[in-house]
């Protein structure tokens, strides 16, 4: 079995005795490479503790909506919006019946109607309750709104009854769960640049920056998840490779342009998401430069830095470039007014200035703005995860190309 690595998996366990097959299933994604959380309904505790799926996905687990410190972490629509591929399993008849209408009076609910997740239900039930009109009712509402039921299977019930109710054994769900999916990306090249250059002074000094290198990366990871190829020309981070991509280490910014240039012959997306310094030491000193004895200052000479993003946007056969704005004041203007300077067809514009935000952190907010004709528009990406925000501009980047591609 295998799976696009990284593959978010949400799993949603109800209050069923199968219950405890679901720490197999949890298992078999994570040894095939799936992120995976686990939610878990009340009446599900009495069956296997959080604990047992806490210690297998590496995550906590969440069981209740009005957690105060877990909404601290990763709120519940930051989940929902977390998650590629999300099942029920068990899923009981009143766990069917409240998502049949709508209702979101729990944790487990709530995530599913506000998901977009793919999503798939294994119920499991005693045979008369599966077989009961409401249920079936139930089942087929579910399936128009877009759930893939998987099962029920047929056999012996813990109850003692023989027939329709038994949900599937994890082996099939897992393998359901790590089918291929319809993947917008599949077939794209994308190549992303990340980090920050460092430009020698001398054998042991360099100007450099502050970034992380986090969001190119996270677009990275997301852009293979949706079926891209993924080309990653990195400055010096401490980051681990993001699985399926491939990774060029560069130092300066005329190393990051080359590799640039050697890799957009071909791509679909060009993102620079590096935080390129602009300019380096007009030369670097062979060997250690050496402090004079007589405390005087020293001036030294810098030279601007090839733009790497508009070098690649004036090619004759550019792809769709996508770059950032990095800044402390006036978004939407100075995002503007990249895009239109640089040729851009699109701008991430963020504000640095805010705390939490931004440079080194883990979460960011920005605004996108795009050129759609002669007009340009634009959309607010309101503080989340950085790999949620990869995903929003993913999305908006793949609309943007298949809206100009002849049909
Ligand atoms: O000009 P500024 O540095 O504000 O522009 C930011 C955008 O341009 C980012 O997308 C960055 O990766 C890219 N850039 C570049 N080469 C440079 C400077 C910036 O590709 N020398």
């Amino acid at each position: 079995m295998s799976a696009l690595p990284g593959t978010r998996i949400l799993i949603g366990i109800g209050a069923g005795i199968a219950a405890y097959k679901i720490a197999q299933l949890a298992r078999l994604l994570k040894q095939a490479g799936c992120e995976v959380r686990v939610v878990m309904t009340e009446g599900a505790q009495a069956f296997i503790a959080p604990m047992t799926f806490q210690a297998l996905t590496g995550e906590n687990v969440r069981t209740s909506l009005l957690d105060p410190e877990a909404e601290a972490g990763m709120g519940h629509i930051e989940l929902a919006r977390w998650a590629d591929r999300l099942i029920i399993a068990p899923a009981t008849a009143d766990l069917m019946a409240r998502l049949a209408h709508g209702m979101a009076d729990d944790l487990l609910t709530t995530l599913c109607l506000a998901s977009r997740a793919e999503k798939f239900l294994a119920p499991a039930m005693n045979q008369a309750m599966w077989a009961h009109p409401a249920t079936a009712r139930n089942a087929r509402q579910l399936a128009e709104d877009g759930w893939q039921l998987l099962g029920p299977g047929h056999g012996d019930q813990a109850c003692g009854d023989v027939g329709a109710g038994r949900m599937l054994e994890p082996e099939a769900l897992a393998e359901r769960l790590l089918s291929p999916r319809e993947l917008p990306a599949r077939g794209l090249r994308l190549v992303i640049t990340a980090g920050p250059t460092r430009e020698a002074i001398d054998p042991v000094r360099y100007l450099s920056n502050h970034s992380s290198g986090k969001m190119g990366y996270a677009l990275a990871a997301r852009a293979v998840a949706l079926g891209a190829d993924v080309v990653l020309i990195s400055g010096p981070v401490a980051l681990a490779t993001p699985a399926g991509v491939t990774r060029i280490d560069v130092e300066s910014a005329s190393e990051m342009l080359a590799a640039a240039e050697a890799h957009a012959d071909g791509a679909d997306i060009f993102i620079g998401c590096a935080a390129v310094a602009d300019y380096r030491a007009a030369s670097a000193a062979e060997h250690k430069l050496k402090k004079g004895d007589d405390g005087s200052g020293m001036t030294l000479a810098l030279v601007r830095n090839p733009d790497i993003i508009a070098t690649i946007a004036a090619r004759a056969d550019r792809p769709f470039v996508i770059g950032f704005a990095a800044e402390t004041r006036d978004l939407e203007r100075y995002g503007r007014d990249k895009l239109t300077r640089k040729r851009l067809d699109m701008v991430v514009a963020n504000d640095v200035s805010s705390a939490g935000l931004g440079f080194g952190a883990d979460d960011n907010a920005a605004m996108l703005l795009w050129q759609r004709g002669d007009t340009i528009d634009q959309r607010h990406l309101p503080p989340q995860p950085k790999t949620c925000l990869a995903d929003a501009i993913l999305e908006q980047a793949l609309h943007c190309l298949s809206c100009a591609s002849p049909e």
